[in-house]
């Protein structure tokens, strides 16, 4: 049986969305537009802290999400108006951002799954209705007397009465928007830690502690959805794109783009349709072997990957835009590769500079130790206009 949610067929029928979405997407910018930063290279200040739990992006646990802190205080030295695409955009951390410093954000990612939590986060929607709809969703799956029941696989990380009331929600969500898309992927996740009283951390996730508790599903949703309802702004329009980066070129128009700024995939160290993920596509019974073969996230194949994807993103930029990816080092075959020279070795573009970041008091330091790297990340920059290409 196929359920409802984003099933196999749901993942299809996002693909042709997002070919329509190709008549409607924002139009060229023009060259000499005014989006360059002042003085003319991006600043970055030491952060204390990277997450802000009073915003939208704690509505999804996404694996390899970036810090929200971080993201806009790169697109805040930027115009309002720019066009902003974030071509691996995961949730659309950046471009929720870019949102609310008023560009016009493109965000484009090979999961459906992170690209309907980036479209909750950023397509306009009317709070009394969305809370309207959600209390007559609980009444209406409270009401059946026929529910498909959850898998084995994920039903043994849940209380069965909570997973029953998942499958009942699920079973009237058909005509949910992103947003509470959003939150009910959102919520089981948090329902499946909860469950598993509060225990999993990133390392011990799908660790089952029992006994299981019963968690009230219906209020967790209810309080996730009256949690990040304020914080959608669905103003200036963003549009969310279910597409191969390595392919870009089909749908974004050339030389449209103002702005670049990515979190690329790291390596092979992630895997996006695993983690809480893994979890919510097997509740709704999608292919996630068929999700995870779109990614770029095999170490064998990640040289050649992220330069195709380069290069179809070199289509899309114009001769003054700025180019930004926040990269990792790696340990591989017990040698350190540093995000920052991996990048510059394969882009297509000259003269890049870099900001090393370092964080203090964050589980990044936890990642360096494990991983060996002194620091968790670079910034690394193209500017067009003053490096141009190789
Ligand atoms: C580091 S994550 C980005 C996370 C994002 N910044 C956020 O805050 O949620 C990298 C993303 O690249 C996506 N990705 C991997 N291969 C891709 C491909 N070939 N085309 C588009 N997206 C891809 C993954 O699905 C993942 O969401």
């Amino acid at each position: 049986m196929k359920l409802v949610g984003i099933s196999s067929s749901r993942v299809d029928s996002l693909l042709a969305r997002c070919a329509h979405s190709m008549s409607v997407m924002n139009e060229p910018a023009a060259e000499d537009s005014h989006f360059l930063i002042s003085p003319g290279k991006i600043t970055l200040r030491h952060l204390e802290k990277v997450s802000n739990p009073q915003s939208i992006h704690g509505i999804y646990p996404y694996r390899g999400k970036m810090s929200p802190i971080d993201a806009a205080q790169i697109i805040s030295q930027f115009a309002p108006h720019s066009r902003l695409l974030d071509p691996f955009c995961g949730t659309g951390t950046i471009v929720y951002e870019a949102q609310q410093y008023g560009l016009l954000g493109t965000g484009v990612d090979n999961n459906p799954l992170a690209c309907m939590i980036a479209r909750g986060k950023t397509e306009p929607l009317d709070k009394e209705a969305v809370l309207i709809h959600l209390e007559n969703a609980i009444a209406d799956a409270q009401a059946l007397t026929d529910f498909p029941r959850m898998p084995a696989g994920p039903a043994r990380y849940f209380h069965s009465t909570t997973a029953d009331q998942i499958m009942r929600i699920l079973s009237v969500s058909r005509d949910f928007s992103p947003f509470l898309l959003a939150c009910f992927y959102g919520a089981i996740c948090l329902a499946a830690r909860a469950c598993n009283g509060w225990l999993w951390t990133s390392t011990s996730i799908g660790k089952i502690n029992s006994p299981l508790r019963c968690i009230d599903f219906y209020s967790a949703l209810q309080r996730k959805v009256r949690k990040h309802v304020d914080f959608v702004r669905g103003a200036p329009p963003a549009k969310i794109h279910i597409h191969d980066a390595r392919l870009i070129h089909e749908i974004i128009p050339s030389h449209s783009i103002d702005i670049v700024y990515t979190s690329p995939p790291y390596f092979d160290a992630l895997d996006y349709t695993g983690y809480y993920t893994k979890l919510v596509l097997e509740i709704l019974d999608v292919d996630r072997a068929r999700i995870r073969g779109g990614l770029i996230q095999r170490f064998a194949t990640y040289r050649k990957d992220m330069r195709d994807a380069l290069l179809a993103i070199d289509t899309v930029v114009h001769d003054k835009s700025i180019i930004i990816f926040v990269v990792g080092n790696r340990m591989v075959h017990k040698k350190l590769v540093r995000g920052a020279d991996f990048f510059s070795d394969i882009a297509p573009w000259a003269n890049p500079y870099v900001i090393e970041r370092e964080y203090t008091n964050t589980a990044s330091e936890l990642w360096d130790s494990i991983n060996a790297t002194r620091r968790k990340e670079q910034v690394i920059v193209w500017n067009l206009a003053t490096g141009g290409r190789k």
